[in-house]
């Protein structure tokens, strides 16, 4: 069966979901969980957009060694500079180039002529050749550029020295019909494309991702990009997970195969779910918390009787059904961290200690405590040290049904000063967003506030998300406590210290140019 490569852009085109805001740290986790699924490539960020960017491409190039990673750049010398200073110490390093070849991208963006794009394609392709082996070229809004254009513009960069070719639907506004058709009319108008990897890239504006990728797949292609549970830029890209198992499932159609481990889908689908706060659907196809729930009575029973009467994917393929409860309350160090290292959790030995620290606490409230308890554990941000900032020192909110709830909190400050406040609100988070309000520096306002429980039942730990503007930038913050009010404080706290964060290390990325 042919190979067929999976790119992962996740730490790139899911990077540039509205309200995700990564931590150098949180994306080198995923980078590592996305080695441990088997992509074949991996799109760690765009190095020349911000410092930030910059130190986390780098961070994931030395540390990943099984998989090619690559920058994006634009067709410029100090995009491409900046891609290799920040990829020159990777096993395997590569650049994703790309310009646009629509003719609404070339005249109002570029403001440039289809002359002078290939001129600046062709040169840009010349000059990452200096540094570069792994060199994939993209033209941006493919879909809507005119086929003789693509064509001719394809066969010069890969004379210039293009391994891979990819033609992204930027705007997801194809159909799976004709991206098949504009495939193979490439490989035949194209004279040289048996010298190059042949990648689809789509967008899912009008819901057609996953179909679209398949049917260029179908059509031949070499290599499929997308991200984990679809996210990025508007309605986000192709669902990897999707087309992994669709390849798998359906292989008597598709007959191609991957590397991906599909037993690693749903540890990394939550990974990233619970790094970026963006919610998997319930229904969402292979990963959502209903994808193998049977609730008519129909089904129901069908299912008990054959389960391939309506179950077409065995959870246990996608590595469900596998939240083994983890140790107990008289466990000792050296098993539990065993134990992490068995769930492929990476921590230095500080983390380790907070870690089973929490885990320790955690046994004292919870009596089960199960795989997906110590991975939520893992999320919370202090245990990396992530946006150290502000600190909640003690919270204390008094609610009665004819009260005004009120919060008392003590905060320690970046400088190390201990600041107490108390504040009034309709409810009890409102008293507590009151008074951390009236502790902090700048104005705070808070755009989004979603709660949920990592596990079932009553003694589950709480996982509370906020989105927040302070001082004019907004961004999104988690906490994860047995108490509701405390995981709520925190997250507004891990908020503003994300904030805090990218305002002093320049990690928010600026508006970039387009060319
Ligand atoms: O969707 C797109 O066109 C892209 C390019 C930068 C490849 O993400
Ligand atoms: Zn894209």
């Amino acid at each position: 069966m042919r190979k067929v490569d999976i790119f992962d852009t996740t730490l790139r085109d899911g990077e540039q979901s509205a309200g995700v805001n990564l931590h150098p740290h949180e994306k080198l986790e995923i980078a590592r969980q996305l080695e441990r699924y088997g992509v074949d490539v991996m799109e760690a960020g765009f190095a020349a957009s911000s410092k930030g960017d910059f130190l986390s491409v780098q961070q994931i190039g030395q540390t990943i060694k099984n998989c090619t990673v690559v920058g994006l750049a634009r067709a410029n010398k100090v995009d491409i500079d900046t891609t290799w200073e920040a990829l020159k110490g990777a096993a395997h390093p590569g650049i994703h180039l790309f310009i646009a070849t629509s003719p609404l991208h070339m005249e109002y963006k570029l403001k440039m002529t289809q002359q002078e794009v290939i001129e600046k394609a062709v040169w840009s392709v010349q000059y990452a050749s200096r540094f570069f082996s792994h060199i994939q070229w993209s033209a941006e809004d493919a879909t809507r550029s005119e086929w003789p254009f693509l064509a001719n513009i394809i066969e010069k960069v890969i004379d210039a020295g293009a391994k891979v070719i990819n033609l992204p639907d930027t705007v997801g506004f194809i159909t799976p019909q004709e991206y098949s058709e504009l495939y193979t009319y490439i490989i035949k108008t194209v004279p040289n494309i048996d010298k190059v990897k042949l990648s689809c890239h789509c967008h899912d504006d009008l819901g057609m991702a996953v179909a679209n990728s398949l049917a260029a797949i179908h059509s031949g292609v070499h290599q499929v990009e997308g991200t984990i549970n679809g996210i990025g830029e508007r309605a986000g890209n192709a669902a990897l997970e999707e087309i992994a198992v669709a390849l798998k499932i359906r292989k008597d159609t598709y007959q191609v195969q991957t590397n991906i481990d599909l037993k690693q889908t749903i540890r990394t689908s939550q990974l990233v779910s619970k790094l970026t706060g963006m919610v998997v659907p319930q229904n969402k196809a292979v990963v959502g918390a209903n994808a193998f729930a049977h609730e008519s009575g129909i089904h129901q029973d069908g299912v008990l009787k054959n389960k391939l009467t309506y179950e077409i994917i065995e959870p246990e393929m996608v590595g469900l059904n596998s939240n083994k409860m983890v140790l107990g309350k008289h466990s000792g160090s050296h098993a539990f961290k065993e134990r992490c290292r068995e769930l492929g959790i990476n921590l230095s030995e500080s983390e380790e200690k907070k870690l089973f620290q929490s885990f320790k606490e955690l046994t004292a409230k919870k009596k089960e405590v199960t795989e997906d308890d110590i991975f939520a554990l893992m999320m919370d941000s202090s245990l990396k040290g992530i946006g150290s900032g502000y600190e909640l020192e003690q919270l204390q909110v008094s609610y009665g049904s004819n009260l005004i709830p009120t919060a008392t909190i003590l905060v320690k400050t970046p400088e190390g000063t201990i600041l107490q406040e108390s504040g009034t609100g309709s409810g009890s988070v409102e008293a507590v967003y009151n008074t951390i309000a009236r502790l902090l520096d700048g104005p705070a306002q808070l755009v989004d506030y979603r709660i949920q429980s990592t596990t079932n039942g009553h003694d589950a730990l709480a996982e509370v998300y906020v989105k927040l503007n302070y001082d004019g930038y907004v961004s999104s913050g988690r906490g994860i406590e047995h108490d509701v009010l405390e995981a709520s404080a925190k997250a507004y706290l891990d908020a503003v210290n994300r904030n805090l964060v990218k305002t002093w290390f320049g990690y928010q990325s600026k508006g970039v140019e387009v060319l």
